[in-house]
């Protein structure tokens, strides 16, 4: 089994990560769309363009299943992969969407994620046709954050109680008694300890990339035998040394060799 993953950068490494824990056994090609990112502060047209064309890319590449681990292009551009291309796409905003109906007892859910992926409410409209109520919050000084490495730094900290305690006391004042966060940005599973400190315990946190693993697994898992000697290629379409430095950090292990890959502009 050949999958893709796709991600505008580096911290959809996070999925594949819990990916190769889940399904060591297959082929994995992974893009990161760094020429182009942030995809979390752009326009709905300009994501799916960007993100059809890295699809596109890794289907031709030989991929039999897609996984867009980037939350944003799920959230604005699922559709327009779909239709692009002629293997099966999952997408990070149901996967998480399924972990939070499986996590809460009171249907009510904490969403973190881009501006872009709070202003489509890709996540309400998921949680909504699972009988759940969502409340979200763009956090967008997270995703420079951990990609500067500051993952304890107590400036992280401070940010973290401000975006926290307002949607904690938002969320309530909408009349939401939530017990479930869904982190939904690939960068924030590296924030995950600091987030818990920072939560009540009855609380739950949910992290798209492990629900997204836990149901490739599902998916694939009687029909995906193990390959003997599987395949991890890496693409990146800026400076690969900076991919293979800060993806490290993404990956949990070293990444060996990053092509560089013009996809336009
Ligand atoms: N990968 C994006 C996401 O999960 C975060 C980084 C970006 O804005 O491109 O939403």
């Amino acid at each position: 089994m050949n999958i893709g993953v796709f991600d505008s950068g580096f911290g959809g490494l996070t999925v594949l990560r819990a990916l190769l824990q889940h399904l060591p056994g297959a082929n994995y090609v992974y893009l990161g769309d760094t020429a182009r990112l942030p995809y979390g502060a752009k326009s709905q047209a300009t994501v799916a363009r960007y993100a059809v064309s890295s699809a596109q890319f890794l289907a031709d590449q030989g991929s039999e299943y897609l996984v867009i681990a980037c939350n944003t292009a799920s959230a604005l551009a699922l559709d327009e992969i779909r239709a692009a291309v002629p293997v099966p796409v999952l997408g990070v905003i149901e996967t998480g969407a399924n972990a939070a109906q499986s996590s809460t007892r009171t249907k009510d859910v904490l969403v973190m994620a881009t501006a872009a992926t709070v202003e489509s409410h890709a996540y309400a409209a998921a949680c909504r046709e699972r009988g759940l109520r969502a409340y979200e919050k763009a956090c967008p000084l997270l995703v420079p954050l951990v990609e500067e490495g500051w993952i304890d730094h107590p400036v992280t900290g401070e940010i973290l109680d401000i975006y926290l305690n307002e949607l904690l006391e938002d969320s309530r004042r909408a009349g939401l008694n939530p017990d479930t966060l869904v982190l939904g940005c690939t960068h924030y599973p590296l924030l995950r300890a600091n987030i818990e400190r920072r939560l009540p315990p009855s609380i739950k946190v949910i992290d798209s990339a492990e629900a997204t693993a836990a149901q490739v697994v599902q998916a694939l898992g009687t029909t995906a035998p193990d390959i003997p000697a599987p395949q991890r290629r890496f693409y990146a379409t800026d400076s690969v040394q900076k991919f293979r430095n800060l993806g490290t950090r993404f990956l949990g292990q070293p990444i060996e060799s990053v092509e560089l890959l013009d996809l336009g502009g």
